[in-house]
């Protein structure tokens, strides 16, 4: 699937102007990304970064990273995703990087979201959805999370988010109303946030391939 990844990154590049903040999201797509920012003709003024390690990418190509209070509102946030349904709501978090990515796309006017056909899914949920906690709320979450869908809660041990958080995964869920879930869990006390993109989709996807698919 790297490929394809590759494929749809680099297609990406369409959405960017020179002279541009641009907001960059975290994985293996998005590090292709990274890559065709640093190859393109035109320089990008600079980055809002989601995660140290997408940080530490820009650097390595001498691409500036420019803190988001600093920067304000962005045009273009790009990112991945871990599932897309049809109406361009997603499951992120798989790299714990769920909320300096809501954070961002929440700040953007437009959400570009690449990805490769195999996140494609008609109903989001096979994935399991990342939740970012407070680690003194573990436990008390995961309960909560057990009582109010009936999924089941697992808690990525070992796993410290870049604010020092910790991660549940939450197996089993059909999601058939996103907005509505995405609302009562950020409810709970302890929830930092929530992998699901619903109430804030993205705006287009590209489906990577030859040639791509723009939706
Ligand atoms: C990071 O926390 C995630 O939201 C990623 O965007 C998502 O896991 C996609 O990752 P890949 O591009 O590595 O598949």
């Amino acid at each position: 699937m790297s490929e394809a990844k590759k494929l749809a990154a680099e297609k990406a590049i369409d959405y960017v102007e020179d002279g541009m903040i641009v907001g960059v999201g975290t994985g293996s797509t998005v590090a292709y990304f990274i890559d065709a920012l640093a190859a393109w003709k035109h320089r990008i003024a600079g980055a809002v970064s989601s995660s140290e390690q997408s940080t530490a990418r820009l650097k390595s190509h001498g691409i500036e990273v420019i803190d988001p209070n600093v920067a304000g509102p962005l045009q273009l946030y790009v990112d991945g995703a871990d599932e897309c349904d049809p109406h361009k709501r997603l499951i992120k978090g798989g790299g714990a990087a769920l909320t300096r990515e809501k954070i961002i796309a929440e700040a953007s006017d437009k959400f570009v979201c690449i990805i490769d056909a195999s996140k494609q899914v008609p109903v989001l949920g096979k994935f399991p959805l990342p939740i970012e906690v407070i680690p003194m709320a573990r436990s008390l979450v995961a309960r909560e999370l057990l009582r109010m869908t009936g999924g089941q809660p697992v808690w990525r041990e070992g796993v410290v988010t870049d604010n020092g958080n910790w991660v549940l995964d939450l197996h089993n869920l059909a999601i058939t109303d996103p907005v509505g879930l995405e609302r009562e869990l950020n409810q709970i006390p302890g929830v930092v946030s929530v992998g699901l993109f619903a109430r804030r989709p993205a705006d287009v996807v590209i489906v990577g391939g030859e040639p791509p698919k723009v939706l």
